[in-house]
């Protein structure tokens, strides 16, 4: 084992079960990027500010691009005994250019340069989940659009409530989806100031300019404190927030699904590609997909726990706990890109069964509410007509027909006030068209929802862009 870069204060060199034990190179390997953006930052702040001369500066510079390039092609291969990707590097970079690369960590310590580079993967990792995200609204907006008149029960308690349309379920969840785009922009905002230049701790005594780092890296501003520089991971547990909120809004969308396609509802049929057998049933199609994104959102969760309980005894300023955040975090990112790159397709590809919907509309009695309004409309007190259609829903239930086939005479033993208009009102159409009111069910309002919805989304893009 090659002697550690801090080997100076130690008459012997560190146990290999220390070491391993120790190593996070396995895992922060993928911020390789980040670290020699961040490098080439600081290194160029140094040569500005004639910390270390320019021209070592820009050799620096140079070589930390070459080492990007050999890594990405594959020609620099990590060495997995390196303490972590930032050692790994600059040890790379010594033994390419020799003593110029030893100026490298002037100025800096591992402390604000892991906080920064971990800032700057995360960012790149927030925009990736935006995309697919605005993926899955898309989706999702594209089947409402078909749907506006596919009548189907509304529910609670998962009983038949009210009646509603797919589009108007649909369009729950991307409210819902719009939501977490934002949160995202938030944990964003508030991540995207720079700790570089926070030194192990205590800052610097080189004139150094964090102003000029934060900029080229494209933060807001540098951190004001620098003990918060080095140890603040809110951002981590910001992120893993907005995550966990992602995968349970995914979660609760698999859970309908999974009930959609079993055979007591039939709502939808998944596609052959996105359900699997089973090694001893041969009749079974299981949505594997929708459990799995079930099952991930624990794990989701358990990610924030570990984050939370992580730092809440920490004192200022770097503990190497703090190494433990990013499996966490990474694991989250992974599994939430994971679930929305299959979630997406596997929604596109689905098959809706609107004439299952509709009798399942049909069949509850969820139209019970309308013909307790139908009274009110003509001057009866609510709670009165409540009552006449709680007793009418029981004597249907008594003669095994619905308010719908309950012939008027019926109908008019509890009130006088029914008449023939009343079978067009309680019709599933009547009753769906009728719920016009802002965010309802009805396709008018549901259109305009669906518009606001593409307007958000489009503003979101161009902001981008
Ligand atoms: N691998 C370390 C981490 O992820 C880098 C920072 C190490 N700093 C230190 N003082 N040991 O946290």
């Amino acid at each position: 084992m090659a002697d550690m870069m801090w080997a100076g204060r130690f008459s012997k060199q560190v146990d290999d079960t220390v070491n391993a034990f120790n190593s996070s190179i396995a895992f922060d390997a993928r911020m390789y990027k980040h670290d020699i953006l961040g490098s080439i930052a600081h290194v160029t702040m140094l040569g500005d500010c004639g910390i270390i001369p320019k021209n070592d500066s820009l050799e620096i510079v140079r070589e930390l691009e070459n080492i990007s390039a050999d890594i990405q092609s594959g020609k620099l291969a990590l060495d997995p005994s390196a303490e972590d990707i930032h050692m790994f590097i600059e040890s790379e970079l010594t033994k390419r250019i020799g003593d110029v690369g030893k100026k490298l960590h002037t100025a800096r310590s591992r402390n604000d340069q892991v906080a920064l580079d971990l800032r700057l993967y995360l960012r790149d990792e927030i925009k990736n989940i935006q995309h697919l995200i605005v993926d899955l609204i898309n989706t999702v907006i594209l089947i409402a659009e078909k749907h506006t008149q596919t009548v189907m029960p509304g529910y609670t308690h998962l009983q038949r409530a009210q009646p509603i349309t797919f589009a108007h379920h649909l369009m729950a969840y991307v409210s819902m989806l719009l939501r977490d785009l934002q949160r995202l922009d938030d944990v964003y905002k508030r991540m995207n100031y720079c700790p570089l230049g926070c030194g192990a701790l205590a800052g610097t005594t080189y004139k150094t300019d964090r102003h000029q780092t934060s900029r080229l890296l494209g933060f807001s501003a540098p951190m004001e404190n620098s003990l918060d520089g080095v140890s603040d991971r809110d951002y981590c547990i910001e992120l893993n927030c907005a995550i966990s909120l992602i995968m349970t809004h995914l979660s609760r969308f698999s859970e309908e699904i999974i009930l959609w396609c079993s055979w007591e509802f039939k709502f939808i049929e998944l596609d052959d590609a996105f359900a699997t057998g089973s090694s001893i049933m041969p009749q079974k199609k299981n949505p594997d997909v929708t459990e799995l994104i079930r099952g991930k959102t624990g794990r989701v969760n358990g990610n924030l726990v570990t984050l939370l309980t992580m730092m809440k005894g920490l004192p200022l300023a770097y503990n190497k706990d703090m190494q433990e955040d990013k499996e966490a975090i990474f694991d989250s990112v992974d599994n939430v890109k994971l679930c929305l790159k299959t979630f997406t397709p596997m929604l596109a590809s689905m098959r809706v069964i609107e004439s299952n919907m509709r009798s399942a509309a049909a069949k509850g009695f969820i139209n019970a509410t309308d013909c307790a309004d139908y009274l009110v409309k003509k001057g009866l007190p609510f709670r009165d007509a409540y009552k006449i259609t709680g007793t009418l829903v029981a004597l249907c239930i008594e003669k095994g027909l619905t308010l719908e086939t309950l012939p008027l005479d019926e109908y008019r033993k509890m009130s006088e006030l029914f008449t023939d208009d009343l079978y067009n009102a309680i019709s599933l159409d009547t009753c769906v068209k009728e719920r016009m009111s802002y965010g309802g069910p009805a396709p008018d309002a549901v259109a305009v929802q669906i518009q606001n919805a593409k307007k958000m989304l489009n503003d979101f893009i161009d902001c981008y862009e």
